[in-house]
């Protein structure tokens, strides 16, 4: 059989950040810490809580609606859905099986989950494409969505509490043919890539889970390695997706880095020499969302109008593990 060579699309970009907003000033009063601080060093003013009765699966939901509303395509037309989370709904079935389900998709399509912490969404976007550059399916709903606020924080912990959020964010992604596409050229994915470096497991971890301990844990973090390897690890997948594709720095219309901390956004774009007015920073309006910040930020973007079709838009992130990834996309 004769596998057509396929172009793979972005068709839609969506977000959801709970309604209830959790300030720093807000933070202050019951943690010894201080709107100035937590700005300073992290560029965060404020964070979203997701409310009592809202689960991941609701972000998720709403998040994707958004995207598929800015879509061509319809629910009906998924073919596969990929949800990067830290926090499923459940430790299983996968929270993407509960997706489908409120989506009211009645077809079976698979569904599954990614977990790489935060750069869960670029792992499922690599996921995704792979799937579709293979032919075999059309159409993917890609997800990030987190509920960090709910229990692997620990409130108590002023050096990571401050730093995350909840949130979702989709991308609609679909596959054209070759011949299709030269005959109607469109945006495409170039290129995507993921890697893991598990010497780093215990940097960045939660101290609990189902496999070593009877509770869910909470997060712990070496700041400054985190940091330092954060900025180095993002800034080199981006030089090497753009020396893959014989392109250079100067070439990026928009970079949209991981948005954990302002200054680490900084870090990158000053080691990539990308100009400041060409990152997109959502950070501190919602802090970090882990696996739903790229999705976020980029819809961001698009709603201000910060995205042109030819427009070259270079992501990356990294998160636990570490791992970390990024990908080049034509708009
Ligand atoms: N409010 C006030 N003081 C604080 C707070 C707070 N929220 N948190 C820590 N401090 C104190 C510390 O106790 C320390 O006090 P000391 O000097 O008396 O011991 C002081 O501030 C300085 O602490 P440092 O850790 O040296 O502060 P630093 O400038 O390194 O910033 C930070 C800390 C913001 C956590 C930084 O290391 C960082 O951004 N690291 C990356 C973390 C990150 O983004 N993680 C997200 C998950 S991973 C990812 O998404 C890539």
């Amino acid at each position: 059989m004769r596998v057509p060579k396929m172009r793979v699309r972005v068709c839609g970009v969506g977000s959801y950040l709970p309604k209830r907003v959790l300030t720093n000033t807000e933070l202050s009063r019951s943690l010894d810490t201080s709107d100035e601080w937590i700005r300073v060093r992290t560029g965060i003013r404020q964070r979203h809580i997701a409310a009592d009765d809202e689960c991941t699966s609701d972000l998720a939901l709403h998040a994707s609606r958004a995207a598929l509303g800015q879509s061509s395509r319809s629910v009906d037309e998924i073919d596969a859905i990929v949800l990067a989370t830290t926090t499923p709904e459940n430790t299983f079935p996968a929270t993407a099986a509960r997706l489908q389900h409120k989506l009211g998709i009645s077809r079976s399509i698979p569904c599954h989950d990614v977990q790489a912490v935060c750069a869960g969404f670029v792992f499922a976007l690599h996921s995704a494409w792979n799937m579709l550059l293979l032919g075999q399916v059309r159409c993917v709903l890609v997800v990030g969505s987190e509920i960090y606020s709910r229990s692997i924080i620990d409130w108590q912990d002023r050096s990571t509490c401050v730093l995350f959020g909840d949130g979702a964010g989709a991308f609609i992604l679909e596959s054209i043919e070759e011949d299709a596409f030269s005959k109607n050229p469109c945006g495409y994915i170039l290129d995507v890539m993921t890697s893991t470096d598990g010497s780093f497991y215990d940097m960045l971890y939660i101290d609990g889970g189902a496999g070593s301990s009877t509770n869910v844990g909470h997060l712990k973090m070496n700041g400054s390695v985190v940091f330092r390897e954060g900025i180095a690890k993002m800034a080199n997948s981006v030089t090497e997706l753009l020396s893959r594709n014989n392109l250079r720095a100067e070439d990026i219309s928009l970079l949209v880095p991981h948005q954990a901390n302002q200054r680490i956004m900084d870090g990158v774009a000053r080691k990539l020499g990308v100009l400041q007015e060409r990152v997109v920073s959502t950070v501190g309006e919602h802090g970090n969302i882990s696996a739903a910040t790229i999705p976020a930020a980029l819809s961001h973007a698009c709603a201000e109008g910060m995205v042109k079709r030819g427009d070259l838009i270079a992501i990356t992130a990294m998160g636990g593990g570490f791992s970390w990834g990024g990908a080049l996309i034509r708009w």
